[in-house]
Formats: C-alpha cells, sequence, structure tokens
C-alpha cells in the first residue's frame, strides 16, 4: 500500500471510531454536557471536522473555506468547555453533515496532491508547505487530533450517566506472572526522536540524556495494590501528601480512585455504565497525580521522572539504541499492547508478554496512561510546527506528563516517545502510574 492509501485508510478507520462514539448515544445526549470538565460529544465531533478543514482543506488543499463562520465556535482557545454548551453548536445533523463535506474535500485534496509532494515533497513549494506534507504529516496529525479527541470522547463516555450504550470484548487474561521491579543500568540513551514521521513537534529532536541507575516496576500498580494503601489510612496520612496534593486532596474530598465505591471491606468500580468489584490484578485507573505521588510515598518510592520512564520504555541494552516501542521497531498489534478501545478496561499485569521491554518492563504501552513526575517543557532544540497552540503555549504551565498511553487511545495517537501531558488535579482521564526508585537508595 502506498502512502496516500495508507493516510486514507488511517483517516476512514479513525472516523468509523468517532462514529461509534456519536452513533451510540441519543440526539438529546449528544448535545448534553455530562460532565463539566467535557465538552458535549457534538462539540468534539464538529470540532474534529472544524480542525480538519482548517489543516486539510483550507491550508493544504488552499480551497474554498467550507464554513469559515464557524471557526470561532470550536476554537478551544476562545471558549472553555463549560461554557460551549451555551454556543449556538451545529446540532446533530449538521454536524455529521459538516464533517462528511469537510473528509470529501480532504480525500480530494489527497487524490490531486502529486505523489512526490506526500513522498518527498517537490522543491518549489516554500519550505514550511514541503515539511507541512512530507510523509503525510499534515494528514497524520489530523488523524492523531481525531483519535485524541476519540480519546476525550470516550472519557466523556465514561463520565456520562445512565445505562451502558458501549460494548466491546473483555481484554486478555495474564499469560504470565509479572511484579516487582527492574533494574535500568547508568548511562545514556537517545530521547525524543528526529525520524519518526507522524511524532509531533514537543517529540522532537533526538538528545542525548545521561541518567543514574534506578528501579523502575515491571507493571504499572493494580486496583489491589492501590486499595491497601487505601486501607492502609493513606488517605489521610499527612506523610505521603505533598503540601499541594494534600490541599487538593482535602478541598476535593478524595478517598479513592473517581468512579470507586466502598462496598463492605472492599470496593466496586463503575465504568461505561456497569457496576462490578475491582478487578485485583488489573492497573488502577483515574487516579490523579497528586494520588499516584501520595501512593509511591506510602511504598517508599517515588515516581518516576519523564526520562527514567522513556529510557525504561525505549533503551536496548544489547545495541545502545532506542527502539519504537518496548517490544522493537514495529507498529503495535492486539499481541503487543491494549490500545485502541478494543477492550474498554486496563488488562490484568501479566497479559502483554510480547510487549515487554527488553529489560522486563511490561505493559508500558497502553492499559493505562503513566503519570510521571516532570513537568511539561520543550525538549532542547524544539521549535513549534506547525503551530504553537498544539505544545508550546502549554510550556512551564501546571502540568504533568502522561506517558504510554491507555486502553482508549489509539496506535496512531501514541508511540515510544509520545507525550501527554495534564493537570495534578486530573482523574476523568484514562490515567494510573508505575513507581520507582533511585540506586544506590542513598542516591
Ligand atoms: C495532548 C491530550 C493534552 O486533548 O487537550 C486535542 C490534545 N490538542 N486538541 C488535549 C489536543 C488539541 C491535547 N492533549
Ligand atoms: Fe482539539
Amino acid at each position: 500500500m502506498g502512502l496516500r492509501e495508507q493516510v486514507a485508510a488511517e483517516l476512514e478507520r479513525t472516523r468509523r471510531r468517532s462514529e461509534v462514539l456519536t452513533d451510540a448515544v441519543d440526539e438529546t445526549d449528544l448535545v448534553r454536557q455530562h460532565s463539566p470538565l467535557m465538552s458535549p460529544l457534538v462539540w468534539d465531533l464538529a470540532h474534529i471536522g472544524n480542525q480538519e478543514e482548517l489543516w486539510l482543506v483550507r491550508d493544504v488543499g488552499g480551497r474554498e473555506p467550507v464554513r469559515q463562520d464557524i471557526d470561532h465556535l470550536y476554537d478551544a482557545f476562545k471558549h472553555p468547555r463549560a461554557d460551549r454548551p451555551q454556543l449556538p453548536l451545529l446540532g446533530p445533523a449538521e454536524a455529521r453533515s459538516y464533517v462528511a463535506t469537510v473528509r470529501d474535500k480532504v480525500l480530494d485534496v489527497l487524490d490531486r496532491l502529486p505523489s512526490s509532494s506526500v513522498a518527498a515533497a517537490p522543491d518549489a513549494s516554500p519550505a514550511g508547505a514541503r515539511r507541512l506534507v512530507q510523509d503525510g504529516f499534515a494528514f497524520g496529525m489530523i488523524v492523531q487530533h481525531e483519535q485524541q479527541h476519540d480519546e476525550t470522547m470516550l472519557a466523556t463516555h465514561q463520565l456520562r450517566a445512565g445505562p451502558p450504550v458501549l460494548s466491546a470484548d473483555p481484554p486478555p487474561a495474564a499469560r504470565v506472572a509479572v511484579g516487582g521491579e527492574v533494574l535500568v543500568p547508568a548511562g545514556g540513551f537517545d530521547m525524543g526522536t528526529s525520524t519518526e514521521p507522524w511524532a509531533l513537534d514537543n517529540e522532537r529532536p533526538t538528545h542525548r540524556v545521561e541518567l543514574p541507575a534506578y528501579w523502575i516496576d515491571a507493571a504499572p500498580v493494580t486496583n489491589a495494590q492501590y486499595a491497601e494503601f487505601i486501607r492502609a489510612g493513606g488517605y489521610d496520612d499527612e506523610r505521603w501528601w505533598t503540601p499541594a496534593g494534600r490541599q487538593h486532596r482535602v478541598t476535593a474530598g478524595l478517598s479513592a480512585p473517581l468512579h470507586w465505591t466502598r462496598d463492605g471491606d472492599g470496593f466496586t468500580a463503575t465504568t461505561f455504565g456497569r457496576t462490578a468489584p475491582i478487578v485485583p490484578d488489573a492497573p488502577v485507573v483515574h487516579v490523579c497525580f497528586h494520588e499516584a505521588q501520595a501512593y509511591a510515598a506510602w511504598a517508599g518510592r517515588r515516581l518516576p521522572t519523564e526520562a527514567e520512564w522513556e529510557k525504561a520504555a525505549r533503551h536496548d541494552p544489547a545495541s545502545g539504541r532506542s527502539r519504537r516501542y518496548p517490544w522493537g521497531d514495529e507498529d503495535p498489534t492486539s499481541r503487543h499492547a491494549n490500545l485502541g478501545q478494543r477492550h474498554l478496561a486496563p488488562a490484568p499485569v501479566g497479559a502483554y508478554p510480547d510487549g515487554a521491554s527488553p529489560l522486563g518492563v511490561h505493559q508500558l504501552i497502553g492499559d493505562v496512561w503513566e503519570w510521571v513526575d516532570s513537568g511539561f517543557l520543550p525538549y532542547p532544540g524544539f521549535s513549534a510546527f506547525p503551530y504553537r497552540e498544539y505544545s508550546e503555549v502549554f510550556f512551564g504551565g501546571d502540568y504533568r506528563m502522561l506517558r504510554g498511553g491507555s486502553f482508549g487511545t489509539d496506535r496512531a495517537a501514541c508511540r515510544g516517545t509520545f507525550r501527554n501531558w495534564d493537570h495534578p488535579i486530573r482523574r476523568q482521564i484514562f490515567s494510573g502510574f508505575r513507581t520507582a526508585r533511585s540506586f544506590p537508595e542513598s542516591a
């Protein structure tokens, strides 16, 4: 399959997912705000189309606007989420027809691009325009953007009250026993990428990072482990919380992960409208950074830094080079990781031995986003591309990084180098964590 066909297939595959998420509910439900943290689903849908129009119809295609009059409604910087339901948004039928019109034009733009421009880029076009379409980057950026909003829409579904409307096969069972920690030896590794064609600006460029040796959990922290922390009184013990974490815990009244309910001596969790006992050996999900940090302190450990997470995920000690994924350079398949909303829950620890890193670190990709103890900063040599509002305007803000993707993340929007960020108090996202410690312990 040529690049052009591959791009068209990715656009189509992605749209099918957006349709599943928006066709699952009725029109009242589409325009409703299920949580002040989230947009109405119909906003996400038209915003997906609007970004696609801006970049692919107008910018790459050089075509006339489809609906310039609605740009401001779908500009995420113009209206906070809480205000979006009050805007004169496109209704469900209009939004669906808008995204379909945009998509038809985009497929036509793609068809008419000279082969040389998608593959290598024509020398006649200005450098910026050339770079925008080279290796299908602009199309890849829009595929990833839609996939990111599909994950956001999945989080909206998770916050939605009422009977279940989404279904999927349960995740695979554990195939191997995984536990304890792995020693990552001291030394340099290549962080970030300069070669991954669809990597976004904040993942670039490749740069050498030296790290002392450290231990990292072989698997994400599980529900059973996290429940131990709760039972040990971890939420009420001042020792484990940072001042900011303590303050947030009190203000928000945190006592367990979001969607958990105490049930006698145990806990149930409500996921996508179904309530069931927590799965002991599955990664904990829906915790904020502060909860992750407090658990790690209680366990006598700490969260890994972003560099430590990426070295554990990509460094191959045999060759000294960084892999695209923990298992190697091949794109993720259902053998490697729990990605792509194939299952609507994290898989138990040990379910993906084929996805482990050379050092034996499991489930770094998929299952749950992992909080790491780093803020959002540019890599040395960063340059914003193609727009400052994707990453640059967030640098240095009140964010913590999340790595590795969740069961709700598509493979197109997840790589060993992919960087996600959110406020440290957020937990409606599919967030979990693993812990680490320095080696030797005194370091
Ligand atoms: C990278 C997930 C933080 O959803 O806010 C979507 C991605 N940027 N539309 C977000 C994004 C613009 C972004 N995150
Ligand atoms: Fe967006």
